[in-house]
């Protein structure tokens, strides 16, 4: 059982990585900030609920994301493994992890720790553009799609995520420090933490990722 925690502040890399990881080692990235922004396109009452927290880079209370996981994690897909993208952020979070894979019968084998200094997260997340079609994330600058404003992929249009202006990005930063930080400190305790520098070529990070997986 591959279960893998992801974390790391907003723009570490966590999206860009956790699709690298499940193409090779074949196991399905639960991003909850994905799974929130599709509740919210399709003006689920859990969607409408998560909205404005997320517009104001706050987040969104435990019990939602909590419920969101418990499920995801049931599904066949999650037989061989799992990477949490985004999840868990806050230690109450954590302890329901905790209580869901022992329940469940799964197991966190690893946490890796994305670090990225706070000038670069900035320039990142203003810079991100997402394909509306099938997800890929491309950044103007560090890794620009071949026809601008187009997915390599499906040619699909490229969007800026709403959270991505730099009032939003900066509260996203504080919340990380303030809720988020403190789990590194939680999962140093279990031994399972594995910090990897997270800054220069995407494939070379991904390189060391691969690593400590294999
Ligand atoms: P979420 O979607 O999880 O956003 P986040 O944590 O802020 O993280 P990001 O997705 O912004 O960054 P990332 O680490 O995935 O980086 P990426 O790979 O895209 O959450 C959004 C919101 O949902 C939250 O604010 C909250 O409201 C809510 N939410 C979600 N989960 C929650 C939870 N558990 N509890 C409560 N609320 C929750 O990369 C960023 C950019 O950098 C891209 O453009 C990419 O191309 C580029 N890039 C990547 N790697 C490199 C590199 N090595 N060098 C240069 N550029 C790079
Ligand atoms: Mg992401
Ligand atoms: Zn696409």
């Amino acid at each position: 059982m591959l279960g893998i925690i992801l974390l790391g502040p907003p723009g570490a890399g966590k999206g860009t990585q956790a699709k690298k990881i499940s193409g090779e080692f074949a196991i399905p990235q639960i991003s909850t900030g994905d799974m929130l922004r599709e509740a919210v396109k399709n003006g689920t009452e859990m969607g409408k609920k998560a909205k404005a927290f997320m517009d104001q880079g706050g987040l969104v209370p435990d019990e939602v994301v909590i419920g969101i996981v418990k499920d995801r994690l049931q599904a066949p897909d999650c037989g061989k493994g799992f990477i949490l993208d985004g999840f868990p952020r806050t230690i109450p979070q954590a302890q329901a992890l905790d209580r869901v894979t022992s329940d469940l019968k799964k197991e966190i084998r690893v946490v890796l720790s994305l670090e990225v200094d706070e000038t670069e997260l900035m320039e990142r997340l203003c810079g991100r553009r997402t394909c509306t079609g099938c997800g890929a994330m491309y950044h103007v600058k560090f890794n620009p799609p071949k026809a601008q404003g187009k997915c390599d992929k499906c040619g699909i249009a490229l969007i800026q995520r709403d959270d991505d202006k730099e009032e939003t990005i900066k509260t996203r930063l504080i919340n990380y420090k303030k809720m988020t930080e403190p789990l590194l400190q939680y999962y140093k305790g279990t031994g399972k933490i594995r910090s990897v520098m997270a800054t220069g070529d995407i494939g070379a990070i991904y390189a060391n990722i691969a690593n400590i997986l294999r």
